[in-house]
């Protein structure tokens, strides 16, 4: 079975993993440009001041993407660059840069999808209590506005909010991420002015003529690896944490009934009126899938005191994520049955590998990569053919790049970057994507699926070290 007749095949990034130049032509810094800069927050005290400069070589990065034969770009908009103080005066400047960019996408005919909020918030805004205050639901709206007002009549799909359990869990649970704070009842304040947030831009764009308006949500389908009644009852709270804490609220109107007790006693007294306000029609769901979370319970590890166990005879990334594309098919249908059906984009899907460091004769062999790809889009075809309305599917990333508090040492992208001399060198991967491109997902089945030498190295030495980290956790 073919993928459906307009299926939109493209490729994702994010403001400051790719743009570099964070303060250029009178951009406000964000909480990422700050926090990136205090030492010791990120791997090799990475700035992200260069990243791969697509702000600077943003024509040639569009000619490569043409090149490439990508149908769509999801790309985020730097909230700072356009309003650097997060409300008020608009910088004229930093809202051309992106008007440029569309022009240059439409001109090679590449369908833009725009995410307003990728991680970056205004300090300034941080300032005023950030994603702590609830005034950012209107900051949000307001500053949606600015950039519907500008880039409207050329962009479709509009994304309010990337992830934004990442945001909560990461920026104020357990503070890996900018602005890295580590106070679980934030986590929930969070989470809810998320919510209010996604609410009021969404209402916000609508009320400007926008017509396809979605939130991307990072799912991780969670497993019992046992059936403990105490591993069981883990995985539930793990799910509700991670999977339906954002898509329960805006599409049943509620948290998820095991949500308070995953926060216990830093379960705040939320305004649970807002929930009416918070339920909305989104006119689809992105959807971020990675990996899948097989589970134990783990008292040591709130707040939803789950812990992920490895997977010995599987292979893992870059990042320690078990490769399992049969999840991800279980996970688009799981969305269709239990929210009403929503129309999906696949807003990310990739893998870090550990790729040739340098180019080998002008070429980036990744056959882990082309695996992992051929495998995760079957199984999106899979999940069609199962009745999931899934519409496109966004490679990550389009460039080796910024992985956030990691610095440049995961390589995610279709695309090498060398981070000295900024050169890019579409990967092996790449060309497979383009022939995955042009057939409509045809050339799925004539890839090979045995395994090239490199492929098997790869993996023998992934698998090597994860034994080796599994020995080692066992000893300890
Ligand atoms: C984010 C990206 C990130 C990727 C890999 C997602 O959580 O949206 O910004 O680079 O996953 O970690």
């Amino acid at each position: 079975m073919p993928f459906p007749d307009r299926f939109l095949w493209g490729a994702a990034t994010s403001a400051f993993q790719i743009e570099g130049s964070p303060l250029a032509d009178g951009a406000g810094p964000s909480i990422w440009q700050r926090f990136a800069r205090t030492p010791g927050l990120t791997v090799g005290g990475e700035t992200g001041d260069v990243a791969c400069d697509h702000y600077r070589r943003m024509p040639e990065d569009v000619a490569l993407m043409e090149a490439l034969g990508l149908q769509a770009y999801r790309f985020s908009v730097n909230w700072g660059r356009v309003l650097p103080e997060g409300t008020g005066a608009v910088n004229g400047p930093g809202l051309d840069f992106y008007d440029r960019l569309v022009d240059a996408l439409a001109e090679a005919g590449i369908e833009p999808m725009l995410t307003l909020y990728h991680w970056d918030l205004p300090a300034a805004l941080d300032r005023r209590g950030g994603w702590l205050n609830r005034d950012v639901a209107d900051w949000l709206a307001d500053y949606a506005r600015v950039v519907y007002d500008r880039l409207g009549d050329r962009v479709r799909h509009w994304i309010t909010l990337n992830e934004p359990w990442v945001v909560m869990d990461g920026g104020y649970v357990r503070g890996g991420l900018a602005p890295g704070h580590r106070v679980h009842e934030e986590g929930a304040w969070a989470a809810h002015h998320l919510l209010l947030s996604h609410a009021r831009a969404t209402a916000a764009l609508r009320a400007e003529g926008a017509e396809s308006v979605g939130l991307a949500v990072n799912l991780e389908p969670k497993v019992a690896a046992t059936d403990r009644p105490e591993d069981v009852a883990a995985t539930a709270r793990a799910d509700a944490y991670m999977n339906r804490i954002f898509l329960d609220p805006v599409v049943h109107g509620r948290y998820p009934e095991a949500l308070p007790e995953v926060f216990g006693a830093s379960w705040p007294d939320l305004p649970l009126d807002d929930l009416d306000e918070i339920q909305t029609d989104t006119d689809f769901f992105g959807i971020n899938y990675y990996t899948r979370a097989v589970c134990v319970d783990d008292p040591s590890d709130p707040p939803e005191r789950a812990r992920r166990v490895r997977q010995l005879r599987h292979l893992y990334t870059d990042m320690g994520w078990e490769v399992y594309a049969p999840a991800f098919r279980d996970l688009l249908v799981w969305v269709k049955d239990e929210y009403g059906d929503p129309a999906m984009y696949v807003t990310e899907n990739g893998a870090a590998f550990p790729d040739p460091p340098q180019t080998i004769g002008g070429e980036v062999p990744d056959p882990m990569r082309i695996a992992y790809l051929h495998d995760h889009l079957l199984a999106v075809r899979d999940a069609i053919e199962a009745g999931a309305d899934v519409r496109g599917y966004f490679a990550w990333s389009l460039f080796d790049n910024v992985e956030w508090s990691q610095g440049t040492t995961k390589r995610f992208g279709l695309v090498h970057v060398d981070f000295e001399t900024l050169e890019r060198t579409p990967k092996h991967s790449a060309a497979f994507y383009r022939e995955v491109i042009d057939s409509n997902g045809g050339a799925l089945d004539d890839a090979p699926r045995i395994p090239t030498t490199e492929a098997v190295t790869a993996t023998a030495t992934q698998t090597a070290a994860s034994l080796q980290e599994a020995a080692e956790s066992d000893d300890g």
